[in-house]
């Protein structure tokens, strides 16, 4: 297979993104992307905004701005956030753009033809105060299935059951606080998924052998409550406009417009380059693409039944989700992530005080995968003093200037190597193996400590050579060894570049050499290891990370408000 793609779920426009966000659904699937891309597969890596529903508006209402500015503010806040953690995205598009708003209708108008979309009368909250029906997040109150009071009206956070407004006790509205409501009814158009669900279980049974368990349960689970016509209108502004009569006050549901954004942002992507960009091979031609998606797990049961049931239903041949890899969630020092209580180290931030490799490599090797996983800058720093700082930056520099000191700053001849270099290249080439099997399985924790491993090796094998106790009676031996090592620098710089791409960039410029379309394909490290030859110049360079000394690790605590002693 060789066309992949890949997306991230969309993150809502009107939060700013933090550590949770970036390691639920962004960073993991930068670094599949960039894997993909690396082993020699056409990649289509697409994310962007989720830019309408209600959340926007109250976040427009609190800035005191109107909802287009907001919007645009904002993406753009969202775009120099993950260009700065080196997001590769084809395109960072927005669901409010012109091609998603032409997408959403094709897709409506299908659904509508095939006798999917019914009419239903709804009983909605209205309230008295604020004069407006109280849609999705204009209301909070607790769920009936598990308690949590903060509920919102269209989904429980804590146990991830999809609400309606109505099913909340105790509810008030989010504008004004008020609990003076009433109930009323209005008219609303439905997605049939009960029609859609035998298609639906068919193509979901297709998938059993492939999704990971996570998002396959959830699914099943889905499934087995039942499946209900799901509201697709609200009684709001910002939105796109419901093409049909007597809806013409209303506006499509954000999850409704939402992931058919994956398609429309294709089509922003396409537009750019009409000659040699095309929408259809992507999503289109069905066979020849694989699609991976990435999110957060409170995601997952939209992304596995209503959107491939969306697609379904069109009739059309839509391509539909191949791998959906879902996450669970990232604690902050023990609690949650909030910005209204200042607590957590949001994305923008968390780039002033280092630089993006650090937050990648951190996040990567403690990704909540099969279960939650927590941050905290204590294990931070100790993961960056350990594996980033005392294993791959110690190799590099220690390397760099032993060879620059007792040969000068060219890589070295003479010597040969032995059965040390062929035991180490072997278990070298073990770890790189199980390394791209877990990459290709989106198992990124095992991958990491594959990669972990790798740079280990490289630390082991210069503690068994000691060249510099061989230069004293073999200059010639330790040449070779220095050689060698050299040229584990470049393979780890290759290897770590989808998840390190700026450090791997450094290491490489050690060398005068890029990333450029550095190939990962079929690697054989026993062919890599001859790559440098003797006499490429070399310069030593900075060190590649800083160490964070407990003094550094207990202001990040003070500052990002850690609750942790
Ligand atoms: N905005 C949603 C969230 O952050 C995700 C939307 S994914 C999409 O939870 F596919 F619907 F866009
Ligand atoms: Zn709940």
């Amino acid at each position: 297979m060789s066309k992949i793609l890949v997306t991230s779920a969309l993150p809502y426009i009107n939060g700013v993104p933090h550590l949770g966000h970036m390691v639920g659904c962004l960073l993991p699937s930068d670094v599949y992307a960039r894997f993909m891309r690396m082993t020699g597969h056409e990649v289509l890596y697409i994310a962007g905004t989720d830019e309408h529903g209600t959340t926007s508006e109250v976040g427009a209402l609190k800035a005191g701005m109107n909802v287009e500015d907001y919007c645009q503010m904002n993406h753009q806040r969202h775009r120099q956030t993950y260009h700065d953690f080196n997001l590769s995205f084809d395109c960072f598009g927005r669901t409010s753009s012109k091609q998603n708003r032409e997408m959403t209708y094709e897709i409506f108008e299908a659904l509508n033809k095939n006798g999917f979309i019914e009419e239903r009368a709804v009983k909605q909250i209205w309230s008295n105060d604020d004069k407006m029906f109280l849609a999705d997040r204009y209301i909070t109150g607790t769920c009936p299935y598990c308690g949590y009071e903060k509920a919102r009206g269209d989904q429980c956070e804590n146990c991830t059951k999809v609400l309606e407004p109505t099913d909340l006790i105790n509810a008030k509205s989010t504008i004004s606080g008020s609990s003076n409501l009433e109930v009323k009814e209005s008219k609303h158009l439905f997605l049939s998924l009960p029609k859609i669900e035998p298609k639906l279980k068919e193509w979901l049974k297709s998938k059993e052998a492939f999704w990971p368990d996570v998002a396959y349960s959830i699914a099943m689970k889905w499934l087995k409550e039942g499946l209900e016509p799901r509201c697709i209108t609200r009684d709001l502004k910002w939105g796109f406009s419901v093409p049909k009569k007597g809806y013409e006050d209303k506006v499509f549901y954000v999850w409704f417009d939402a992931p058919i954004g994956y398609l429309g942002i294709t089509k922003q992507w396409a537009d750019e380059k009409p000659d040699e960009r095309n929408f259809k091979d992507w999503w289109l031609t069905g066979d020849d693409v694989y699609y991976v998606q990435f999110m957060g797990k409170d995601n997952v049961p939209y992304h596995a039944i209503t959107f491939p049931a969306t697609l379904l239903g069109t009739g059309e041949n839509y391509k539909k989700v191949d791998i959906l890899k879902g996450f669970s969630y990232l604690t902050y020092e023990g609690g949650k992530f909030s910005k209204s209580e200042n607590r957590g180290i949001f994305a923008e931030d968390a780039i002033k005080e280092f630089e993006a490799d650090y937050w990648r490599y951190f996040l990567m090797s403690n990704i909540p995968e099969s279960s939650d996983s927590s941050f905290s800058f204590d294990l931070f720093a100790s993961v960056i003093n350990k594996d980033l700082n005392g294993v791959l930056g110690n190799f590099v520099s220690r390397v760099l200037k032993m060879t620059a000191s007792k040969f000068g700053n060219t890589i070295p001849a003479g010597g040969k190597t032995t059965e040390l270099e062929n035991t180490m290249l072997n278990t070298v080439q073990n770890h790189i193996d199980r390394y791209f099997k877990y990459m290709n399985a989106l198992e990124f924790r095992k991958a990491l400590s594959e990669l972990r491993a790798i740079w280990v090796e490289g630390n082991n094998y210069i503690t068994a050579a000691e060249p510099w106790t061989v230069i004293k009676e073999d200059e010639n031996r330790a040449a070779a060894i220095l050689r060698v090592c050299a040229n584990l620098i470049r393979i780890f710089a290759l290897l770590s570049a989808p998840i390190t791409p700026q450090t791997a960039e450094k290491m490489l410029q050690a060398f005068s050499l890029n990333l450029g379309d550095a190939d990962l394909k079929d690697f054989d490290v026993s062919k890599q290891i001859e790559f440098l030859k003797e006499g490429h110049s070399f310069e030593v360079g900075e060190p590649l990370f800083e160490r964070i000394s407990p003094e550094r690790t207990l202001e990040l605590k003070t500052k990002y408000g850690s609750t942790q002693p």
